[in-house]
This record gives C-alpha cells, sequence and structure tokens, in this order.
C-alpha cells in the first residue's frame, strides 16, 4: 500500500499493539482548543474532531486516570483531614500521603533503569540540578571546571553558572561550553563531546549532559560518554527531561552518578508537575561510625547535601529530635514534605507505564517517528517539484540517535506563518525561535493517522506560507523599485 495514503496510516493503526492506550487520555479537540472558555456555550454541541497533538515533548496530554486519582485524593482530604497522612483508607488507589513518594519509587525506577532506592520523586527539575551539584561539584584548586553544552537549556545554564559563582569560581574559564564542531549543523557528535572531555579533564569537575537534546532531539550516548568521563575522574550528571518516558535509558547499569527529570513531558503528570531525580546506590549509604559524637550517640556518616526533614528516617522523622538521619537512597536527598496533588498525577501516569514497558513504547516510537520522517521526506521532494523545498529535518536520521522527536528546521521567515495554518488546522506542536518546529509523535497516545495528519495541513501550511513571502517579496521589490524612481526624480 501506498504510505502516502490516509489507508495505510489507518493500518497501522490498526496493527499497533499500543493502539489501547489512546483511550486512557484525554485528546483536546479542535472546538476544544479553539474556544475561548473551558466548557461548550451551549451552541453547536455536535461532536468535533480530535486534535492532533504531537507537543508531549513539552507537555504530556492528561490520563483519565488523572482526574479520579485528584478526586480520590480531594474526598481523603476533605474526609479524613490529617488522618489521610498515615491511615489506610480501603476504597482508593492511593495510599496514605506520607507513603506516596516512597509508593512511586519502583514504578519510576522502571522508567529510568535504576533500582528502586536510586530514585526520588521529588522538586522539581531544576530544583533537582542545584541539589544535586550541591552534593556533586565539590571544586578542588586542581579541578573546578564544569562542561555542559553551549546550547544547554537556559535553566541549566543559569544552575550551572550560579553554582560556580556560589562557589567563588569566574564561570568565563570555569564553564566550558561545548559546541557544535559544524557551522552547517546543530548536532554534536559523541566524538566531539569526548575530545572536549580529554582536552578539559584534568581540571574538569562535573560534565553536566541532556539525554535528549531539547532543539534538535539528538540522543546523547549516554553509556559511553558517562564511562569516558568517569574515567578521567570526572562526575557525570544528566538532565532527563527530554528522554524520560521517551527512549529506555539504564542509569543504575550505566554508572551514571545522578540525573534529574521533570515529569510534565512524556511522563504527563501536568504542567510544572514534581520531578524526579536518581543517585546511584553506590552514594547511597548512610553508616554509623565507629565511635560516639560528643554527646555520646553514634556518628552517622553519609554523602554530603543540602538536607530537609522529608530526607531524614521516616522512623524518626516526627521526633523532632534534630538529628538528621538520612533515608539511604535518593529519598534522603528530598527537602520537603512533597506536593500529594503532584504526587497523584505522577500516580495516575506510572498507572498507565506499569501496563506496558519502555522497550515497547520504545519500538513503536521508532516506527512512528520513521514514518514521519519518509512522510517529510515524500513531502520536501514533492516541494522541489513546485515552488522549492522550505524546511530540512536536523534531528540524526540515524534512528538510534534520536527519541521520538524531529525538529523541523524551516527556511526563513516562514515559521509565523507556518505555526498560524498548523494552529488553524488543529495541529498542536511548538516551536523554537527562529525557524524550528518539534514533531513528537507519542507512542502512547499518537497514531499514524495523526501524522498523516499533520502532513495535510504542513503540506499546505508551507504552501501558504511561501505564497506570502513570495508576495511581500514582489511588493518590496516594487516598493524599492518606487523608492530609487522617487530617488532619482529628487535628483
Ligand atoms: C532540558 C530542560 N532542562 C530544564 C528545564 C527546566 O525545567 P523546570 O522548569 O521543571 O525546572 C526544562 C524545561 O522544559 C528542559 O526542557
Amino acid at each position: 500500500m501506498d504510505i502516502n495514503s490516509r489507508d495505510y496510516a489507518k493500518q497501522q493503526d490498526e496493527q499497533d499493539p499500543l493502539n489501547k492506550f489512546r483511550s486512557q487520555f484525554i485528546i483536546p479537540s479542535k472546538a476544544d482548543l479553539a474556544r475561548k472558555t473551558l466548557k461548550h456555550d451551549g451552541a453547536g454541541q455536535e461532536e468535533s474532531e480530535e486534535s492532533t497533538y504531537l507537543c508531549g515533548n513539552s507537555l504530556g496530554l492528561q490520563p483519565k486516570l488523572t482526574r479520579s486519582y485528584l478526586q480520590q485524593y480531594l474526598d481523603t482530604w476533605a474526609t479524613k483531614g490529617v488522618y489521610g497522612h498515615f491511615k489506610a483508607i480501603e476504597d482508593t488507589n492511593l495510599v496514605p500521603f506520607m507513603n506516596m513518594d516512597e509508593d512511586l519509587q519502583e514504578d519510576m525506577a522502571k522508567v529510568v533503569g535504576a533500582k528502586p532506592g536510586e530514585v526520588a520523586v521529588m522538586q522539581t527539575l531544576t530544583a533537582n540540578l542545584h541539589l544535586m551539584m550541591a552534593s556533586f561539584f565539590q571544586p578542588t584548586k586542581d579541578r573546578w571546571k564544569i562542561i555542559l553544552e553551549g546550547k544547554a537549556f537556559p535553566s541549566d545554564h543559569y544552575a550551572v553558572e550560579s553554582q560556580l559563582r556560589h562557589h567563588g569560581l569566574d564561570p568565563d574559564g570555569s564553564m566550558i561550553l561545548v559546541e557544535p564542531p559544524s557551522k552547517t549543523s546543530p548536532l554534536i557528535p559523541t566524538d566531539h563531546i569526548i575530545s572536549v572531555i580529554d582536552k578539559h579533564a584534568s581540571e574538569t569537575a562535573l560534565l553536566l549532559l541532556p539525554g535528549i537534546q531539547f532543539y534538535t532531539g539528538q540522543l546523547l550516548d549516554v553509556r559511553k560518554i558517562t564511562a569516558h568521563a568517569q574515567n578521567k575522574g570526572i562526575v557525570v550528571g544528566w538532565d532527563l527531561a527530554h528522554a524520560v518516558g521517551n527512549v529506555p535509558m539504564r542509569m543504575h547499569d550505566w554508572n551514571v552518578d545522578f540525573a534529574v527529570w521533570c515529569t510534565y513531558k512524556y511522563l504527563n503528570c501536568g504542567p510544572g508537575a514534581i520531578g524526579g531525580c536518581f543517585v546511584h546506590e553506590r552514594y547511597c549509604d548512610v553508616t554509623s561510625a565507629n565511635g560516639a559524637g560528643p554527646d555520646g550517640k553514634p556518628k552517622i556518616q553519609y554523602r554530603s547535601r543540602l538536607a530537609g526533614w522529608w530526607g531524614s528516617s521516616k522512623t524518626s522523622r516526627f521526633d523532632m529530635t534534630n538529628e538528621f538521619q538520612p533515608i539511604p537512597g535518593a529519598g534522603g536527598f528530598q527537602l520537603s514534605n512533597p506536593s500529594v496533588a503532584d504526587l497523584t498525577a505522577v500516580r495516575a501516569s506510572l498507572d498507565i507505564f506499569k501496563q506496558t514497558s519502555m522497550e515497547q513504547l520504545r519500538e513503536k516510537s521508532l516506527k512512528i517517528t520513521k514514518y514521519l520522517e519518509d512522510m517529510l521526506d515524500l513531502l520536501a521532494e514533492e516541494q522541489d517539484k513546485s515552488f522549492g523545498r522550505c524546511f530540512s529535518i536536523i534531528t540524526p536520521r540515524n534512528p538510534t540517535e534520536r527519541g521520538t522527536q524531529l525538529s523541523v528546521m524551516l527556511s526563513p521567515g516562514l515559521l509565523d506563518s507556518v505555526m498560524e495554518s498548523l494552529e488553524e488546522g488543529g495541529v498542536v506542536l511548538d516551536e523554537r525561535r527562529p525557524n524550528v518546529i518539534r514533531v513528537a509523535p507519542t507512542p502512547l497516545y499518537n497514531t499514524y493517522s495523526d501524522v498523516f495528519n499533520f502532513i495535510e495541513v504542513f503540506r499546505q501550511a508551507c504552501e501558504k506560507a511561501m505564497r506570502s513571502k513570495d508576495s511581500q517579496a514582489q511588493s518590496t521589490i516594487a516598493d524599492v523599485g518606487r523608492a530609487s524612481k522617487g530617488w532619482s526624480e529628487v535628483k
């Protein structure tokens, strides 16, 4: 069957073993997106077509379970008050508030390839990055540099810059920025990263990189880069914002020192929801040292960190003794009692992820992203034969070097018009100025038909943008013509 046909997309959807998951999500309708209110206003109530939502790389869609779990949380709070913290309730899917963070560890650990104790659902991504650097960035006079990418997500850049200043270091010269080696491609090949590591190895304390680069969608070789840097005595942390729930990872086996992530993208936990953190088990020990402290009690030894009461042992947490006894593992890096509303949303999300595996999701992701790529290539060929090609894919063509997102670079000046047409056509995706759109077919809820719809709307969006660019150029030529005529007349 011709892949460039709606029937082909439908056939792929029918054969998709994960197609049952779409019905577990709320897909905004085109009318939902167009309306200025939350509710229908009464008129024209007929069912509206679903939108084409390809923006899970930015904000994942809402699982239907989330509302029902949040209602259970609200009911527990309403009817049990403070007892909700510790009394088990029979007719809810949720554990007592106090145990919810622990309850999530095992399922979250599966998503990132860790042992349950190595993972904590806590804080937010940037806050976790700071907490991890407070523990893992310990500059000395010999090793004080941090290597990160030149086009890191701004929050990561600010976090690193401010940590350096916090230690009294000048970011100029202490922040080593890995830039793409080629002027024509924004990608950073592994060999290039390794050469930067080698150049600065003896003075570098920390390497911080993204599992998947937010702009290009490039999937980095976490295992190889981690091993290489660690061999040179460098601590290695990863920002998994765009990798978590997108590609299978093995944080423990790859011996990563620490990692941080958010849960609002591929994990579908809602805007600004609580984040996640991985700390390798070799840093997780909490031991009683020989001998006693000045007060006669045994001293406890653990990795240094910024501490808060929620990181302290559950058995003594409410003793109010002011003696910090960290929970062994990533849980010992928590600060505050976490928002139960957030944890509830994470519970709902992981109850979906539990029904499949990252390997199964990856299998679909590889296929659906390849389909998107093939369809874009066909469209590009079509454009070559008519008004000229007006986009190129900047994400690696090698499927092992990308997740589910393809970043598409438009010719200069087309972005606003293309985005406007996509919105009019009910296609949701995001842009990175000046001229990139990011298209992410998310395996849990996107269909091959979504990709087909996108291509249809994108084809027309490009045509319209090119036409209006041409007519603007024509009128500019005419204006210049008039202006120069005017000038010569004046002269
Ligand atoms: C790669 C990356 N790092 C950091 C952040 C900031 O996350 P937060 O606002 O949750 O701290 C984001 C947000 O999208 C991101 O994509």
